[in-house]
């Protein structure tokens, strides 16, 4: 692997700028965005009202702490448009969430929006190593969900060539890698192994592939499988990090010279860490709740949304900008089994480490009576005998009550047994009601 670190020159200035800039610009923003906010969108001005605060008690920073939070049940409440600070003829798109149940969240943007997104995209994947030169395959998927259409004008900005191919027909997304020899691809991690497994059913490494970034986002993926892609399939692989509530891909990217958690482009995201019990505001460094403003937007200004995802701030390494540590799960994603939390990625760190294992996996929970049964679904690697099979699944079984605490029941499917993901996987399946 040849690491492409990006030319200081191609940067964007306020990515290496001084502290002290940054902040400023931030506040320019912050006050702006505030102020639209509160001229033109009705919810969250009655929300401030009742707090008794106005614009002009945004004097530093700091001050953003006083000002309430935004929810995602605010925009289904708001549904479809209600949030829009500027009229519907000022729109230009929407994307929307589909969400597992109630109305979608929509998202609106204008022009500049649109704009602003591309370049933060575009910064994202020059961070990634990615070049105008570069041919970038684009398999998030295209439509409502952010993912496809933000990768894609990113790329477009940045002056690469962009293969606009969408998830799903993963037979036809190894042709055409093979075929038209990209060297980026964006998709969500657990696609990528998916389109691994097919490169190999195809008779093709995928190692031997032309690609030499993947830009990975959309769900967690921890260290160890950041390993597996990189060694699998032969390429850097980089943290991209967004939401649709904010704008969708392009808030938070890796640089590739580091790859230690997304760099936060804070010129247009404002981000802060609370405890996710309280609300109260933590210093940088503590692990909460990740909330972010946004700086630039018109079409849906956010203030102080509450994004579940738990993480912390950390300071700057190859950019002036804050990171944050790699999300690795949701305060919605906790599992409580028998009285014990615990997250996804935490069973796939260890599913991970098991030789003989894919990196594919599933959890079923179930109830017997009052208790919770975990049955961990998992898949042999084809190099592993059916042998191997028993000592493997008593090997995770005990990893998984010494580190993580709780009792569970291994079963090892046959290679290709389980679902295979086309966009966002999903890791858990939770039968036991309320
Ligand atoms: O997933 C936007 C996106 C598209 C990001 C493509 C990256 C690449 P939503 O569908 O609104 O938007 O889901 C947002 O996905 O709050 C996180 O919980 C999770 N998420 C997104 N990126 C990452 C990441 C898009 N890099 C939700 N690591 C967020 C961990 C992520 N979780």
């Amino acid at each position: 692997m040849v690491t492409r670190v990006p030319e200081p020159a191609t940067l964007d200035p306020i990515e290496t700028a001084s502290t002290d800039e940054l902040q400023a610009l931030q506040l320019k923003r912050l006050r702006a965005t505030i102020q639209h906010t509160f001229r033109n969108v009705e919810p969250y001005r009655r929300k401030c009202e009742e707090k008794g605060l106005s614009p002009d008690d945004l004097k530093t920073l700091a001050d953003l702490a006083k000002f309430p939070f935004t929810v995602k049940d605010d925009l289904r409440a708001a549904y479809p448009f209600g949030l829009f600070a500027v009229p519907e003829e000022q729109v230009v798109r929407i994307h929307a969430s589909s969400g597992t149940t109630g109305k979608p969240t929509v998202v609106g943007y204008t022009k500049n929006d649109i704009d602003n997104w591309a370049e933060v995209v575009a910064r994202s994947i020059r961070a990634s190593g990615g070049q105008a030169r570069d041919k970038i395959h684009v398999a998030y998927g295209y439509g409502l969900f952010t993912g496809g259409l933000g990768a894609h004008y990113g790329a477009e900005r940045l002056g690469a060539m962009v293969i606009p191919m969408s998830g799903g027909q993963t037979p036809r997304q190894v042709q055409l890698i093979r075929d038209f020899k990209p060297d980026i691809i964006m998709c969500t991690p657990s696609y990528m192994l998916n389109i691994a497994d097919e490169c190999e059913r195809q008779g093709f490494d995928p190692a031997d592939s032309s690609l030499k970034v993947g830009i990975f986002g959309a769900e967690p993926w921890g260290e160890p499988m950041r390993k597996e892609l990189e060694t699998r399939c032969g390429l850097d692989a980089v943290d991209i990090y967004g939401l649709s509530e904010v704008i969708g891909p392009g808030v938070a990217n890796e640089c590739i010279e580091t790859k230690d958690g997304p760099t936060i482009w804070e010129d247009h995201f404002y981000p802060e860490i609370i405890d996710p019990e309280t609300g109260r505001s933590l210093p940088d460094g503590e692990f909460g709740e990740l909330v972010f403003t946004s700086l630039t937007k018109e079409a849906l200004p956010i203030i102080r949304y509450r994004t579940r995802d738990l993480t912390r701030l950390l300071p700057g390494t190859a950019r002036t900008m804050r990171r944050m540590e790699k999300v690795t799960g949701r305060s919605d994603d906790m599992l409580i089994i028998r009285g014990v939390n615990v997250y996804p990625t935490q069973i796939e760190e260890r599913v991970l480490q098991q030789p003989g294992l894919a990196p594919h996996y599933q959890l079923h929970i179930c109830r017997s009576g009052r208790l919770d049964i975990l049955t961990i679904n998992v898949e042999r690697r084809t190099d592993a005998t059916a042998s191997d099979v028993l000592v493997i699944a008593s090997s995770l079984k005990k990893v998984i009550k010494d580190y993580i605490g709780i009792s569970s029941e291994v079963r090892v499917h046959e290679p290709g047994g389980l679902a295979r993901s086309e966009g966002k996987a999903v890791r858990v399946v939770d039968e036991r009601g309320q």
